[in-house]
């Protein structure tokens, strides 16, 4: 068995989207296990650029895909995913794509509450992707979703929204929000139904065919490490776990198939929304990382912010991430900067710390330590292998090994889907 799990290592935007379409073709089944439409995947394949937000990575390489019962789905947003890639000539339908049966779905009510609380939240907002992300989650473990699987039982249905109603609508009410009605929700539901239902089945079941067939699994996360509800820079956060632990429960496998875990980092640091950020640079170092790396957000077109790479937080997200090997992405990005910064600890009160505290106070008051190395002028983007790269930006890559304490088995100098350099198959047994 030789499954590999992908996750972020930093605070979202990576380039999972494209190591997991590159790796995809490695693979028979690409499985989503956590996140919604919150995540933004950017695939350039040729002359075609695809974003996907719900759909696994692979459907591209028309593997097979699979959105686990981890993930909150939007029924509205996949079903608009599905026809704009169809538009783009990709065949999506029932036959390549499964949903779990037991996937929670986020109702129109859910954005509405989300946008509720970030507006009463005033100046101290997560700042978050505004689609419902977190409200879906809370039902879910407040034992109140409607998952795709009540859209079979129409009587569940109606007895679940008015359960559901009685819990939004007081805080949406609380919160100055217009309330909904359990009508048109249940019609809308009832539409959906035939639409949603053809795709739904137990997933853990064809899981369980494809171990015992020897197939191989890609796990494709969302988001990232320091973005994980327990793990990350609480309470600026989504609302899953984003660690390759929850791709077991998000699935339903066993944890002794995940594989190898292969996190995502740029060779800086971006980050979308509030929060923490100890790198972050708000000079002109940090103005261009932003433009060339054309910097912007793939679901709410937001700027990211921008700063040098932070190898005290990646290490901590190899350490909690059970991260073995190490994707590092968007070298290109940093031709022509005389001078790299590599972020080794922190200062905080004084005192010299080499991780970031779970603190919301100790957090925000972290100090960068940097090491200073020597940039390059030379360009390696599109370089395709360690031979077309200059000395120091090999010893930049390898100084970000040694700090991280993971190798790096996958380097990426562009959007494009070919301009890659493996160093090891993580699929290899
Ligand atoms: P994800 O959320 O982790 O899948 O990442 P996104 O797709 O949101 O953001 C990454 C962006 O960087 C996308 O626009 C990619 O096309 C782009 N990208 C990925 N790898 C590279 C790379 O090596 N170099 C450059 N210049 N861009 C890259
Ligand atoms: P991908 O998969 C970057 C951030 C939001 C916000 C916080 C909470 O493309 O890497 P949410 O809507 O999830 O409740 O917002 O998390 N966030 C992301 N940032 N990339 C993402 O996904 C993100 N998904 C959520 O900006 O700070
Ligand atoms: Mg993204």
């Amino acid at each position: 068995m030789a499954n590999v799990a992908i996750i972020g290592a930093q605070w979202g935007d990576e380039g999972k989207g494209k190591v997991v379409d590159w790796l995809a073709s490695r693979a028979d089944i690409v499985v989503r296990f956590q996140g919604g439409h919150n995540a933004g995947h950017t695939l350039v394949v040729g002359n075609q650029t695809y974003k996907l937000s719900l759909l696994p990575s692979g459907v591209v390489r028309g593997k097979l895909g699979i959105i686990g019962n981890g993930v909150v789905l939007d029924p509205d947003a996949l079903l608009s995913e599905i026809a704009r890639v169809q538009a783009q000539g990709l065949e999506v339908g029932p036959h390549n794509l499964r949903i779990a049966e037991n996937t929670p779905l986020i109702l129109p009510l859910h954005p509405a509450l989300d946008k509720a609380r970030e507006a009463a939240r005033g100046g101290d907002k997560i700042g978050t992707t505004g689609r419902g992300i977190g409200p879906a989650y809370e039902d879910k473990v407040g034992r109140r979703s409607i998952r795709i699987c009540d859209l079979a039982e129409p009587e569940t249905l109606s007895r679940k929204l008015d359960e559901l109603l009685l819990h939004h609508n007081s805080l949406l009410k609380g919160l100055g929000a217009e309330p909904f009605e359990k009508q048109a929700l249940l019609d809308a539901l009832l539409e959906l139904a035939p639409k949603l239902l053809p795709f739904s089945e137990a997933v853990w079941e064809r899981l369980d065919e494809a171990r015992h067939e020897n197939k191989r699994v890609l796990f494709e996360g969302a988001q990232a490490v320091m973005l994980d509800v327990d793990h990350g820079t609480y309470p600026y956060v989504t609302s899953s776990n984003t660690v390759a632990g929850n791709a077991a429960a998000g699935a339903g496998i066993g944890p002794h198939q995940i594989g190898t875990v292969l996190g995502i980092a740029k060779a800086y640091t971006t980050r979308v929304g509030s929060g923490p950020f100890p790198t972050e640079l708000f000079d002109d170092v940090g103005k261009r990382l932003g433009e060339r790396g054309r910097e912007f957000g793939t679901v709410t077109g937001r700027p990211r912010r921008c700063g040098w790479f932070d190898a005290c937080l990646v290490r901590q997200a190899v350490k909690v991430g059970g991260i073995q090997g190490l994707a590092l992405t968007k070298l290109d990005v940093l031709d022509g900067l005389t001078e790299l910064k590599i972020c080794t600890g922190y200062r905080i009160d004084g005192e010299v710390v080499k991780r970031l505290p779970a603190a919301a106070g100790a957090q925000a008051k972290a100090e960068p330590i940097y090491e200073t190395l020597e940039g390059w002028s030379e360009s390696t983007q599109g370089a395709r292998s360690w031979a077309q790269l200059p000395a120091t930006a090999i010893k930049y890559v390898k100084r970000i090994e040694e700090l991280v304490e993971a190798p790096v088995t996958l380097l990426s100098t562009s959007p494009e889907r070919d301009d890659t350099i493996l160093v090891s198959d993580p699929f290899a047994d």
